[in-house]
């Protein structure tokens, strides 16, 4: 199962700058880098370029999205070579898994302290969610 990768193109490069010296956004660069990665791993992964995920001082953001599966917010990336593979790398762990968890112990090191917000699976509900109405 493969997932949505999107990505924020319109972030700031940094809480300074909008844009980097070749006038690119940080979201920009990030959306290159990912594309990079991906493209050099033979791709596998639907990649999205969106304007503003509402998340905006937490720039660089992304969003990562399967069908069934929790969708996750994740932020205060920079435009890095780095932080695209960590990116890619745990997207391809959450298109893999079974039901979008990937365990903690898996996780590349530099995705840790990125995630905003976990988001329910749309239409579906998770076994730990309780219906109150
Ligand atoms: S500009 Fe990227 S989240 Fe708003």
């Amino acid at each position: 199962m493969t997932a949505r990768l999107v990505v924020c193109t319109t972030c700031r490069f940094s809480s300074e700058e909008q844009m980097n010296a070749d006038g690119l956004s940080g979201g920009q660069g990030l959306m290159q880098a990912v594309s990079a990665v991906v493209e050099s791993e033979g791709g596998g992964l639907e990649i999205e370029a969106q304007a503003c995920l509402w998340a905006c001082s937490s720039h660089c953001t992304v969003y990562l999205a399967a069908p069934g599966k929790p969708a996750y917010l994740a932020g205060r990336f920079s435009p890095t070579p780095e932080a695209a593979q960590a990116v890619v790398a745990f997207a391809r762990l959450y298109a893999a898994s079974p039901n979008g968890v990937v365990a903690y112990r898996e996780w590349p090191e530099a995705i840790k302290g990125h995630f905003i917000a976990r988001l329910p699976a749309d239409g579906a509900q998770e076994p730990s969610s309780e219906r109150l109405s």
